[in-house]
């Protein structure tokens, strides 16, 4: 999908962070933009900003993405005000750095809901109008985490592998019917994650999220199946391949026990 201006993008977690990113660098890039998040005074704020800047419509969705239904509750309210999505910004996610034990079984159900079913369900209900258009695109933000399994984070690291393997498989699917879905894999970046995640990330590396939107736009432009922000993150995406699984896991375990915070 090269040509963006005038298309519609739908930006789950458009209120800060990567979405937040997204939604003014497709502003800016002609696309009208449709942003969603529970928090709809931010959201608003960041329309009103948008609109002032760029010549582009922007319409505001508040919705709970963890909430059951809410998938199907989004997309009804967008065919209600007569827009169609040409491309989905499948961003919204959260984390939590802990032993597994130590967070609630009802937080790790939120965390599945929000990353991987409405997720999974946005691009079931958005897809065939894509395919009657015979053109679209798709970016799902997955992570580093996406490429191992990762100790003291473990649920949303399988839930970002869910997101890197369906995504792959789907760019397997619709390539040829002119839908590009690509994978987005950043690496720590500088946002709100961090704080709700109880992550204590000092010390390590971070990109913007301006850079890793910037990096999501073009890979979905090149048709690439998924990228990986920052040349580190890269080799570091490489390790599972070279080293014995065990070896990985015990790796990954030993410097993630270090980052968690202790509440
Ligand atoms: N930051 C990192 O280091 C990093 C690294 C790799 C991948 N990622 C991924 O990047 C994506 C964006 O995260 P971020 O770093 O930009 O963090 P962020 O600044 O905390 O943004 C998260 C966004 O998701 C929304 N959200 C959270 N819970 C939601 C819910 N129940 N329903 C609807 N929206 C919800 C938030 O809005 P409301 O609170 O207003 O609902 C916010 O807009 C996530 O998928 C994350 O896993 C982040």
């Amino acid at each position: 999908m090269k040509n963006l201006i005038n298309k519609t993008a739908l930006i789950t977690g458009a209120s800060s962070g990567i979405g937040e990113a997204f939604a003014y660098q497709l502003a800016k890039l002609g696309v009208n933009v449709i942003i969603t998040a529970r928090s709809e005074q931010k959201l608003k704020d960041i329309a009103q900003r948008i609109k002032s800047t760029y010549s582009v419509n922007v319409l505001v969705l508040s919705e709970d993405l963890a909430a059951k239904g809410a998938a199907e509750s989004l997309f009804h309210k967008i065919k209600a005000e007569n827009w169609s999505v040409d491309l989905l910004v499948n961003n919204a996610g959260v984390g939590k750095w802990a032993g597994f034990l130590e967070e609630t079984v009802e937080n790790y159900e939120e965390m599945i809901e929000l990353n991987i079913t409405s997720l999974m369900k946005l691009t079931y209900l958005i897809l065939p109008e894509m395919l009657r258009k015979g053109e679209g695109g798709i970016i799902n933000v997955a992570s580093t985490g996406s490429f191992q399994p990762c100790p003291y984070i473990a649920v949303y690291c399988a839930s970002k592998a869910f997101v890197l393997s369906f995504s792959e498989a789907l760019y397997g699917e619709y390539r040829s019917k002119g839908i590009t879905v690509t994978a987005l894999c950043p690496g720590n970046t500088a946002t709100g994650f961090q704080s709700y995640a109880n992550a204590d990330t000092r010390g390590m590396r971070s990109d913007t999220p301006e850079r890793v939107a910037k990096e999501g736009i073009a890979a979905l432009q090149k048709g690439k199946s998924y990228t990986i922000v920052g040349m580190d993150n890269y080799f570091q995406s490489l390790l599972p391949r070279f080293l014995p699984r065990k070896a990985v896991i015990n790796i990954v375990g030993g410097m993630m026990g270090k980052k968690v915070n202790k509440k």
